[in-house]
Order: C-alpha cells, then structure tokens, then sequence
C-alpha cells in the first residue's frame, strides 16, 4: 500500500498530543503507511510519500468510534415512534415486535440491513462500530445474529439478556439459566462481550450479576445497559464487577456517580435515546467535576434510537447534555475507543490505525455549530480512503 501525505491541516484534533481537551495541532499533516499512522507533525515538515493529498486548510478528526449499536435487526418501528411522539411512554416491551421481526428474517437479510446501516455510519464517518445481538433471545437466532454481527466488526456484544424471550415470560428464572448457560455456549465463541440490560421489564439486579458473572467466566468483557429508565442500582453493580463500560446513565445518583469516577469503567451516553423517547437528557456537570471518563454512541436500534449518526449524536450532547464542542468530539472518538478498550482506534497518533476524517469545516467544533449540516467530508479507513 503505497505511503499517502495528508498536509496542509487547518486543524488536526489528535485526542493525544496538542492544545485543549481535542489535542489539537494546526496547520498540520499526518502520513498513512501500510494502514497505519505512520507521522505527525507540522505541515511544512510532512516527509515525502507516493500520494499527497491537499486538505486545503480544513479540519482533520480521527475516525468516530461508536462503541454501542444494535445493528442487526428484523422489520422497523416507525408506528410505535410516531405514536410515541402523540403521547404514548416508551418501555421495554417494544423490543419484542423487533424480535418477532428478526426471528422472521433470513440471515442473508439481516446481513444486508447490517451492510446497509453500516455503510450509512461510514459516510458520517463512523469507522468503528460495536454491534449488538439481543433481538433472537433463543438460541439459534442469537447465535445468527452474532455471526452476521462478526462479519462487520471485532466489537461483538452477545445480548441474550435484552428481555425474557416472549415465550418464557412467565419462567423468567429458565431464561436467566439459559442465557448464562446453553446460550452464553453457543454465543462466547463469537462475543468479545456480554452485556445485560438491566432495568424494570427487563432484568434485575441480581439477575444481571449472575449473567455478567456467567460471562466473565467464558471469557467475555463486561457492558451494561443501565439506569436508562429508572436509578436501578444497576450502574453501581457494572462498576463493582469492572464492566468496561455504563450505557445510557440517564439518570445517576450521587453515589452512581462516585463510584464511576474511582473505576476504569467508561460512561456512555446515547442522547439519540433521549432524543427518540422524550427522556430528559443526562447532564454531565457532575461527571466532569468528578473526573468521570464518558463516551457518546449512537444506539442505533429500531425502538429507542434510529439513527448512525455521529455527528447528531455530538450535537444533541452540546445543546442538551452540557459538553462543550470539543468534548463532545472527544467522547465520540477517543472516549468509544476507551469504552471498548482499545488504544488503537479514536485518536491520531504514530502507530495507530489511519481511521481519519476530514470535514467540510475549519473546526471540529462545527459539528455542533452546524448541526444536521453534512460535514464529513472525506472518509479513511485503515488508510484507504472509503467512498
Ligand atoms: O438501548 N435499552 C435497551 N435496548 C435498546 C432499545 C431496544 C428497543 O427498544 O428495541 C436501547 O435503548
Ligand atoms: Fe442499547
């Protein structure tokens, strides 16, 4: 693969090394070599390489890490967003016309919803996604989504504890033994995680430690889907069991909060969730005084969050959440890449993946600024420009 030269950087937001909470570096170049980052610097010292492409002064990020989605999925929920919109609550139990749906469809459909949603990120710049099963909730359909899921990422995520399948309802405790044991089986050799939703209508407390505890024991990282709808206790519990990262934390209490900011583990926030479901937004003013590290994901589902969209994701997180531009661009970048434990993706650095973006823009700080305006422009992936 032949060496390319990005140069004449407006602004070059490393995430790693530079001014304020983006890192940024300006009038910068970056040179990608065999896939990789192979030099950063300033522009009129960029080595020679066989291509050099011209950014002609506009901002470069590095490539969005949404480290939460549910991209694997049957049918759409377009009535029940609609009626929401009338009036009705959003609740759990939607989830189960998306299974009924997804159960339905052939695998060779998934796939191609999954391609089709993925490629939709890619354009707005998304150039790593996690991806979720959770709408089989029996064994071989779990196991289908998992394989499709593998087919697009690493971030694999078996999510057999969404809900109580439909058919086991009244044997709730059956389907906690069959997701940490048959299922869990058929699941771990294609997972990289588990993940539980816990929350009323789905799974309690203890429920929750039991799956996660089942996961750890296979060898699977641990998520969570946590206080989304209620303070369940349960964000405290994915801390105490070192999960890598707490999604939705839309409502944290005071002690959620603490016991975030002494852990590794990575608070997640999915404002497209907000957004879909008329939730209030999380605030961040407590975790920033607190030095708690979060991300922003997209959740893209059919129920809850419909959307890849990155840079809607920033947006609402600025206007509604209280982040600043910059952290908002942050939390989508390197904050995924720390909520899946990698140090690879999410940040622009020698020997990282060349995962870049460049925008239709000076500065990053657009993205919220000129929100539902399409500013991703150019998109590289492991070094070969995508289109
Ligand atoms: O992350 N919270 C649980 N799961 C999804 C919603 C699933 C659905 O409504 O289909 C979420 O919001
Ligand atoms: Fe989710």
């Amino acid at each position: 693969m032949p060496a390319e030269a990005i140069v004449n950087i407006g602004m070059l937001a490393t995430m790693h090394d530079g001014e304020g909470v983006m890192g940024v570096l300006r009038d910068a170049a970056v040179v990608v070599d065999g896939g990789r980052i192979a030099w950063v610097g300033p522009s009129t010292a960029a080595p020679a390489a066989d291509t050099v492409t011209d950014a002609g002064g506009a901002a470069v990020i590095p490539g969005f890490v949404d480290s939460h989605t549910h991209a694997v999925f049957g049918g759409d929920r377009t009535a029940e967003f609609d009626a929401r919109m009338s009036g009705a609550k959003y609740t759990a139990g939607g989830i189960r016309s998306t299974v009924a749906a997804t159960r339905a469809a052939s695998t060779e459909e998934l796939a191609e919803r999954t391609q089709a949603l993925l490629t939709e990120a890619l354009r707005q710049g998304t150039t790593t996604a996690e991806i979720k099963s959770g709408y089989g909730l029996d064994v071989a359909t779990e196991r289908r989504l998992l394989e499709v899921a593998a087919r697009f990422t690493d971030e694999v995520t078996f999510l057999g504890a969404h809900v109580v399948a439909p058919e086991m309802a009244d044997r709730r405790g059956e389907y906690v033994d069959l997701v940490a044991g048959t299922m869990l089986e058929a699941a771990a050799p294609l997972s990289r995680w588990i993940d539980v939703f816990c929350e009323e209508g789905a799974f309690d407390v203890e429920e929750t430690r039991r799956i996660l505890a089942a996961g750890r024991d296979a060898g699977l990282g641990l998520r969570l889907h946590a206080n989304q709808l209620t303070m369940s206790g349960a964000a405290a519990l994915g801390v105490e069991m070192g999960a890598a990262s707490i999604d939705h934390c839309t409502f944290l209490s005071d002690a959620d909060v603490d016991a975030l900011a002494g852990s590794d583990t990575v608070a997640t926030f999915v404002p497209g969730a907000e957004f879909s479901t008329r939730q209030p937004y999380p605030r961040i003013e407590r975790l920033r005084d607190a030095g708690v590290t979060w991300a922003i994901a997209s959740d893209c589902n059919p129920g809850s969050s419909y959307t890849t969209s990155m840079p809607f994701c920033i947006a609402l997180a600025v206007r509604d959440m209280g982040m600043t531009p910059g952290e908002a661009v942050r939390a989508a970048t390197l904050g995924g890449a720390q909520a899946l434990r990698r140090e690879d993706v999410g940040r622009i650095a020698v020997g990282a993946r060349a995962d870049l973006v460049m925008l239709d823009a000076p500065d990053p700080v657009q993205l919220s600024y000129r929100p539902g305006v399409p500013l991703v422009d150019r998109v590289w992936r492991d070094g070969i420009e995508t289109r």
